[in-house]
């Protein structure tokens, strides 16, 4: 069933778990994200990056992932991530997506604030959530200083103007996650994750979840994380698989043969992040 975002999100953070938000390019990846969702009963997020859209064209993600939806009884939201501009944020609204993000993270506080805002107003009109990023992720091989995370981390004294001033109806902050594969061990500001959510008391988005322990993310859950954005990981789960087959018999050729196994890991993996996170059953 098809839903927005907010109607997921304000359950989540009224009962304190999270939901799986899942990267999806194609066709596999999607199945595998909505069955397992429905197995599990849990609701979920099927989200596309621009780089999605230009990879599969706005159309057959449009078609698909709204057809997908609604062949199952679990809530579906449709999401763009990290849509760069207005325009983007538009065109998707208008080709169905329930739950668009506005990442205007890489500007200063003010045009963050105005470009998120133009966006609200614009998708509430319409009935679609919105997602906004304060602050800066890092990079995978990035050895933050002090210094370096106070200017790159979200201030929480920001974040209450940001959220007052947009009307954004969930927040992904920076607290020390990266996109990708980390180098070491990543370790989360969870004291500021804690002052920003008893602060704002609204659902809060973690990005570049992929890789951060179990014991983290459980710890980020308690303290009032709500949406949990994966890609790299079921990115590994389908071409490990692929890989796997390949070297057993590298004369296949039939693809049905190397996709469908890596569909059904990438499915193993989403049931796995979707009981780790505490949405199964909540659907
Ligand atoms: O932040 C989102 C992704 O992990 C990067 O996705 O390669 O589709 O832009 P992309
Ligand atoms: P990972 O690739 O680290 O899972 O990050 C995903 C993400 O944040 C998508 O927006
Ligand atoms: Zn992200
Ligand atoms: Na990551």
């Amino acid at each position: 069933m098809l839903v927005t975002g907010k109607e997921i999100l304000d359950h989540a953070h009224k009962n304190g778990y999270a939901v799986g938000a899942f990267n999806v390019v194609n066709m596999e990846m999607l199945q595998a994200v909505v069955n397992a969702a429905e197995e599990e009963k849990s609701p979920v997020f099927v989200q596309t990056t621009e780089g999605a859209l230009s990879y599969a064209g706005i159309g057959y993600l449009s078609a698909m992932i709204r057809y997908a939806a609604e062949q199952v009884k679990v809530p579906v939201a449709f999401h763009l991530d990290h849509g760069g501009s207005f325009e983007v944020a538009m065109k998707c609204i208008r080709n169905g997506w329930t739950s668009v993000m506005i990442d205007g993270s890489h500007h200063p506080l003010e045009g963050n604030i105005e470009v998120t805002r133009r966006v609200v107003d614009a998708a509430h009109a319409c009935g679609v959530s919105v997602e906004a990023e304060l602050g800066r992720l890092g990079g995978v091989e990035d050895n933050i200083s002090v210094d370096e995370k106070d200017a790159m981390y979200t201030d929480p004294e920001e974040a209450k103007k940001f959220v007052a001033e947009t009307e954004v109806d969930y927040l992904a902050i920076a607290i020390g996650t990266a996109h990708g594969k980390y180098k070491g061990i990543p370790k989360l500001d969870f004291d500021r994750l804690a002052t920003i959510k008893n602060d704002l008391k609204m659902p809060i988005v973690l990005h570049g979840a992929s890789g951060v322990d179990e014991e983290s993310i459980k710890k980020a859950i308690a303290l009032g994380v709500n949406k949990i954005n994966i890609d790299t990981e079921l990115r590994c789960a389908y071409t490990d698989k692929n890989r796997e087959i390949f070297a057993q018999q590298p004369d296949l050729f039939d693809l049905r043969k190397y996709i469908g196994p890596a569909r059904e890991n990438v499915k193993a993996k989403v049931i796995e992040k979707i009981r780790l996170f505490g949405s199964n059953g909540k659907a």
